[in-house]
């Protein structure tokens, strides 16, 4: 919560500014009914079973009873093979008192089925190509292999626990309480001739209501939890479940607080924290050196995580020495929602990009973004009216330093009235807007989901009159307190009040905007100041009737799909830019995330990596945090890192606090302002690799940034590490994000078990890295440590331009570093870098091979777009002998280029001046 004082009394506690959050604004597991209760099977276990002679066998799946043998309440289970050795469990009441919430459009759609063959023994046995489930009947437990390696089991621990929708006891006390009775009633009429089995009451004092802080939660369903265990034999450590600010690697819950996903605004988040944050992405990898697995625990409720790992550290693997004990317990995850069912699909890789694909499969990816959106991006709360925002951009270019979007934070608007302007302080936003893009920039302009009760307001008046917003349970309009004071919240969940929203981001309806403009999504958690945890409580009614605790974790994802909807709308030929903090699964489709409102603090700066390198193999690959931090001041030396850092992530925006002092760029002094334009100059030198990346993310669900193991996953020293990362397989960065540091030790991951490695090229000086390990490598504070890897090939564009949108037809440089057997490839895409015409084949996708002392291209698919760029240097390191010169054949002519040479041996051919779309051959020629 970006929070000033006022609003800060109205929560209920004063801030106190820069101390952080206060966690006992936030719930514990043991303050919430649902999990607590649903923990307690920890330690007691449960009992359910499959019930006999109710299996059905059908071509793609099997469906079979379940019996909880204590209470003899019955649920169906159905068990489904994907294509991409993927299974989907799904288990619901058989007969449950009023349907279960099941999550809807965090699919991308509805996921390919394939073949089964089962068997029937004692156990069930569905075989797909090489992945196999093994279902036993009693207790009830699904294990899972991939090429006969057990890697996930389902219920091993018998932590399953479902608590069937029941009826009330009747206490005469309770009789008297406000809706229950009209809710209850409404549901004995309903379920009137059903038969409901013998239910036993549940005596947790918080089951049928409950209290936190001053706020009721009514609960008219009662207790209705779904709980479940997964864990991994074939795997050593856990990673997923974003959003934490927390390591890479899950840690063992076991005696503290699980992981939460409840999407909350977080007032100045601490680190280290598995407390929930704005975004919930509910999927889990298992990795060890031989397999990779991965479960998506597909529910929008509140949820828990708790993980039990024997974490590899010294003094665990000492005791296992001496005892002689093998590795204990596989890890293990249990997952613990407040409602809805069980629906959970198991992805078993077998090896990381494996499962990251599979994950993508189901839930999609971001689409290509227009370039602009990998550019920087200059953004404070707030740019005060339309001199501010043309000053700031004309003091980049005064500076010479690249900017490409400006940002307006909430104050441009009328009041906090979305949709509207600040007639004082912008009272030509059309002119200010043309004055940015005849410069090559663009604007963002927020638009948060709270609407202000204003009578006057059309948009309230809209809302209020067609009845959009969310209900309370006695079906009143919802109202919260938000940054425009009182203001209720449209019920996205509602496709009739999706389409409206969409509607309003049409240029006849929002005038004052250009197509180019584009949104920003923030507080869409939602954020209710004066709600339960400052969220909208969980007993409000959305569209279908559905109760907030079922879709909350959505509520933000439903909000973007109307946004997404509008700009597509909005023009058809443009590819949206939509920036949001609440996220789930399936969220990346429609926007880029970044991490909110953090800290100017060295820690804030190492979790920018951690929790975007989580975030990226959760989906969202387009991730970024607030440049210098959000709340505080940063001083020069954090500022130059966070830079540094930043420049290496997907998402470069900065971004600060409306009581931060001003921090653009010029305002530090001049050694600050060469090491930040160096950064930026940096991040635009490489943005034919960002796009490329983005191109094969849409194409392949390989996430951009990528951890380590992702491409190392044999050596487990490299597991953990979540202060580097990889740019596709291409680049390995590991910032400097310590203060006063002259150098950093850098792991240079293994490929295999005997230590052998990749050659790394410092991408500065080309000076080689050959052995596997840490290497103390020096900084000056200049020195962002990247490396290329021996065997890629990367795009690059190294003329200087105000922005971006600039570069289109500017020249490019390949820089091909050379692994062990002197061969290098790299891929580049090319199009527009703004409409959708790619995907109608207007592009240019080639792939670079360099072998045997000459570099070739191949177009994958047709070269159709016609670009005025061409290639104009090309390095080469790791040759191990000088060439006296090149000649390079293209369109039949052959011709000579000269050669220079470059430091650490590497060398430059120069002015191949061949275009993007014509083939060539280009040999290297020895003395
Ligand atoms: C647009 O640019 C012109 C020329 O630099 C300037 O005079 C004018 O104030 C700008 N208008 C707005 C609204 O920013």
């Amino acid at each position: 919560m970006r929070c000033s004082l006022f609003v800060c009394l109205i929560v209920g506690a004063v801030f106190n500014y820069g101390a952080g959050v206060d966690p006992s604004n936030f719930k514990t597991c043991e303050q919430s009914s649902f999990c607590r209760r649903s923990r307690k099977v920890q330690s007691s276990g449960s009992k359910y079973a499959l019930i006999r002679g109710t299996l059905n066998t059908y071509t793609d799946s099997v469906t079979a009873d379940l019996i909880n043998k204590e209470n003899h309440h019955q649920f169906t289970l159905k068990l489904e093979a994907l294509v991409g050795s993927t299974f989907r469990l799904q288990i619901d009441e058989k007969q449950p008192l009023r349907p279960r919430y099941r999550v809807e459009h965090a699919l991308k759609g509805k996921p390919e089925t394939t073949r089964i063959r089962v068997e029937e023994s004692d156990e069930l046995t569905i075989t797909v190509g090489k992945s196999k489930a093994v279902i036993h009947g009693d207790p009830f437990r699904i294990d899972f292999y991939e090429d006969d390696v057990h890697v996930v089991s389902v219920n091993a621990k018998n932590w399953l626990y479902f608590e069937h929708l029941r009826q009330k006891a009747q206490a005469p006390a309770e009789q008297a309480e406000g809706g229950d009775q009209a809710h209850q009633q409404q549901d004995q009429q309903d379920n009137s001739d059903m038969v409901q089995p013998a239910s036993e009451p549940i005596d947790d004092p918080g089951a049928w209501e409950e209290n936190f802080k001053s706020h009721h939660d009514s609960k008219p369903y009662g207790p209705e939890a779904v709980a479940l265990d997964f864990s991994f034999p074939a795997a050593e450590m856990l990673f997923g479940i974003p959003e934490h600010a927390d390591a890479f690697q899950l840690k063992s819950t076991s005696g503290t607080e699980p992981y939460r996903l409840y999407n909350l605004d977080v007032f100045e988040y601490i680190v280290d924290s598995k407390m929930a944050l704005y975004g919930s992405v509910p999927v889990l990898y298992a990795h060890g050196p031989q397999r990779t697995a991965g479960v998506y625990w597909q529910n929008s409720a509140e949820s828990w995580v708790d993980i039990y790992t024997t974490e590899s550290n010294v003094v665990s693997s000492l005791v296992n020495f001496v005892s002689g004990s093998r590795k204990s317990t596989p890890p293990l995850a249990h997952f613990i929602s407040e409602s809805g069912i069980v629906d959970a699909f198991i992805m078993l890789g077998p090896k990381p990009m494996d499962v990251f694909k599979q994950y993508a499969a189901l839930t999609g990816t971001h689409e290509l973004p227009q370039l602009f959106a990998l550019a920087y991006h200059q953004s404070r709360w707030n740019y005060n009216d339309e001199r501010d925002v043309t000053s700031v951009s004309a003091k980049f270019d005064e500076y010479n330093m690249p900017m490409d979007t400006m940002w307006l934070d909430i104050e441009y608007t009328d009041g906090k009235r979305y949709f509207t302007w600040d007639k004082f302080k912008f009272p030509e936003p059309l002119t200010m807007i043309k004055n940015l893009t005849e410069l090559g920039r663009h604007l963002v302009v927020i638009i948060d989901p709270h609407i202000k009760r204003d009578n006057a307001y059309f948009f309230h008046q809209d809302c209020t009159e067609n009845g959009y917003y969310v209900k309370t349970r006695e079906g009143n309009d919802y109202e919260g307190w938000c940054w425009p004071g009182s203001a209720s919240y449209p019920d996205f969940f509602n496709p009739v009040v999706r389409d409206y929203y969409a509607s309003q981001y049409s240029l006849s309806k929002f005038k004052t905007v250009s197509k180019d403009v584009m949104i920003w999504n923030d507080m869409n958690e939602p954020s209710v100041f004066n709600g339960p945890e400052v969220t909208a409580p969980k007993d409000l009614v959305h569209y279908g009737n559905w109760e907030h605790r079922d879709v909350h974790n959505l509520y933000g994802h439903m909000h973007l799909m109307g946004t997404f909807a509008g700009l597509k709308q909005r023009d058809p030929q443009q590819r949206p830019f939509i920036l949001t903090r609440a996220h789930f699964a399936g969220s990346q489709r429609y926007a880029a995330i970044w991490t909110g409102d953090n800290f100017a603090d060295w820690a804030h700066l190492q979790h920018s990596i951690k929790m975007c390198l989580t975030e990226a193999v959760a989906g969202f690959s387009f991730c970024g945090a607030d440049i210098g931090g959000f709340f505080g001041n940063p001083d020069n030396e954090l500022l130059e890192r966070w830079y540094q850092t930043a420049a290496f992530l997907p998402f470069f925006r900065a971004h600060a606090h409306i009581d931060t002092k001003r921090r653009e760029p010029w305002l530090f002094p001049e050694r600050t302002r060469h090491v930040i334009k160096n950064a930026l100059l940096k991040r635009y030198s490489y943005l034919p690799l960002w796009y490329t990346s983005f191109y094969e993310l849409e194409q392949t669900g390989a996430p951009v940034i990528r951890p380590l193991l992702a491409h190392y996953p044999v050596d487990k020293e490299a597991f953990a590490i979540d202060n580097q990362l990889l740019v596709q397989q291409r680049l390995l960065v590991r910032p400097v994000m310590q203060q006063g540091v002259s150098k950093v030790d850098v792991y240079f991951p293994a490929i295999d078990d005997k230590k052998n490695g990749d050659y790394w090229y410092d991408a500065d000086t080309y000076q080689r890295q050959e052995r596997v390990g840490y290497e103390s490598i020096p900084v000056t504070d200049d020195k962002i440590p990247v490396f290329q890897r021996g065997g890629s090939i990367v795009p690059k564009k190294e003329r200087q331009r105000r922005s971006s949108t600039l570069m289109l037809n500017d020249p490019y440089t390949l820089v091909i570093c050379l692994d062990r057997q002197g061969k290098a490839a790299g891929t580049l895409f090319i199009d527009d870098e703004k409409s959708y015409a790619y995907r109608t084949g207007e592009s240019i996708y080639v792939s670079y091979e360099f072998a045997n002392n000459q570099l070739t291209n191949r177009f994958i698919g047709k070269p159709h777009f016609k670009s005025d760029a061409w290639i104009e240097r090309i390095v080469i390191a790791g040759l191990g002998y000088a060439p006296i010169d090149a000649t390079i054949t293209a369109n039949g002519i052959t011709q000579k280029l000269e050669i220079e040479q470059r430091s650490n041996g590497a060398i430059v051919v120069r002015k191949p001046a061949v275009k993007m779309n014509v083939d060539f051959a280009l040999k290297l020629n020895a003395a």
